[in-house]
């Protein structure tokens, strides 16, 4: 029997080589006139993306920028955002860049209009918590409605163009927590991912796969977040060392784009679990870039899941070439695990020890983990044995 489940239908996504040219365009659609353009400072010079005041302008609108983005979104950086934005009389908020930066823009569109109340600790996390239980829709969660937005990707990683959750750094919960709100409007340019570094490409590319792969076994998982997964999947073992060993392959970059906001829209319905529990745990430890600390729980979670769903471990070996014959869960997790371990090393990922973690630095995450709120989203069940055993093969199995 097919599970059941909400299909969450998120902003409009328009999709396309050149269309971030039509910026102006779909901002005076959602009825901006003076614009707040979130940005975040390592833009490179050639990347398109250097123009958007200018495109903006010339098209008649006004535009404040700002691209103070921080990894993660320190709450006060939102507050102090929000009050120039204030200040500055906007009408609409423009988010361009990474997870980060698209969150950013998110959170100042909520915040701008209805103060900082909304970033309170237990506000957040009320508000999370009633939409994800299916009670209250974004609609319901706020005074006044959020400043119109549009969010447009420049990585082919995170999907967040296509997520209704933004990542803050919460002052009273100490922890990174979710505030909801989704776009109105999404661009994603293959193009404006052309000047993102190998190392870059290969660890976004491999976050957006860890997204489609612990969406396929999330308890809120349904089948139209499998089927965008399963292609997803496909798509970046396909062309992910095609764009590394060629970052001018237009064909590479525009699967790729493709793939991850796939992934986001299976994530955003779905969602993560054990894997990001880690990966958070890593990264924030450690200072290490997201998507590497995914990549690296990817195989450990495609192993222990495989007891669970060993049909869907082998139609992600399918989804990358992979025929796996065995009827056995443990051979089929460790086959599509090391199809996933040889995709990680074709793209040069770093493992944990090249980047200089003791074995001792990843086991010792053990309680961070188990208690982070996504180790219990896993649909079935999660031991304290279990996360020693995805600890020591990020580390022994690389
Ligand atoms: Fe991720």
């Amino acid at each position: 029997m097919l599970k059941s489940g909400v299909y969450l239908q998120m902003a409009p996504v328009l999709f396309g080589r050149g269309t971030f040219a039509t910026i102006a365009e779909n901002a005076k659609k959602l009825g901006m006139t003076r614009v707040f353009l979130i940005t975040d400072k390592g833009i490179p010079e050639t990347s398109p993306v250097t123009n958007a005041k200018k495109m903006l302008e010339d098209a008649g609108l006004s535009a404040v920028g700002w691209n103070g983005v921080q990894p993660d979104a320190p709450e006060q950086v939102i507050k102090d955002a929000a009050a120039i934005a204030r200040r500055e009389r906007v009408d609409g908020v423009i988010g361009i860049g990474g997870g980060s930066s698209l969150d950013t823009a998110k959170l100042v569109s909520v915040v701008t209009v209805n103060g900082d109340e909304v970033l309170k600790g237990p506000t957040l996390v009320e508000n999370l918590m009633a939409v994800l239980t299916g009670q209250k829709t974004e609609r319901d969660l706020y005074p006044k409605k959020p400043l119109p937005l549009l969010l447009i990707s420049t990585t082919a990683g995170t999907g967040a163009e296509s997520t209704y959750v933004a990542v803050v750094s919460s002052i009273d919960l100490d922890i990174k927590v979710g505030l909801v709100r989704a776009g109105d409007f999404a661009i994603v340019d293959p193009s404006l991912t052309d000047t993102a570094p190998p190392i870059v490409t290969a660890f976004t590319g491999l976050d957006a796969f860890s997204h489609a792969n612990e969406a396929l076994t999330d308890e809120k998982n349904t089948a139209h977040a499998d089927l965008l997964a399963y292609e997803a999947m496909r798509l970046i073992a396909k062309w992910l060392p095609i764009a590394v060993k060629d970052g001018a392959n237009n064909e590479a970059r525009d699967n790729l784009a493709l793939a991850s906001n796939f992934a986001g829209i299976s994530f955003s319905e779905s969602g993560v679990h054990i894997g990001h529990s880690a990966a958070h745990a890593l990264g924030h430890k450690y200072h290490l870039p997201h998507g590497m600390c995914c990549a690296w729980a990817t195989p450990a979670v495609i192993e222990f899941v495989a007891k669970d769903y060993p049909e869907k471990t082998k139609k992600i070996g399918a989804a990358m070439g992979i025929d796996v014959k065995s009827d056995d869960p443990k051979v089929i997790g460790k086959t599509v695990a090391d199809a996933v371990r040889a995709l990680m090393k074709d793209v040069k990922l770093p493992s944990p020890k090249e980047k200089g973690l003791t074995k001792e630095q990843v086991t010792s995450l053990k309680p961070l983990i188990y208690k982070e709120p996504l180790c219990e989203t896993y649909d079935g069940v999660v031991t304290e044995q279990d996360v020693v055993t995805l600890l020591d093969t990020i580390y022994d199995r690389f």
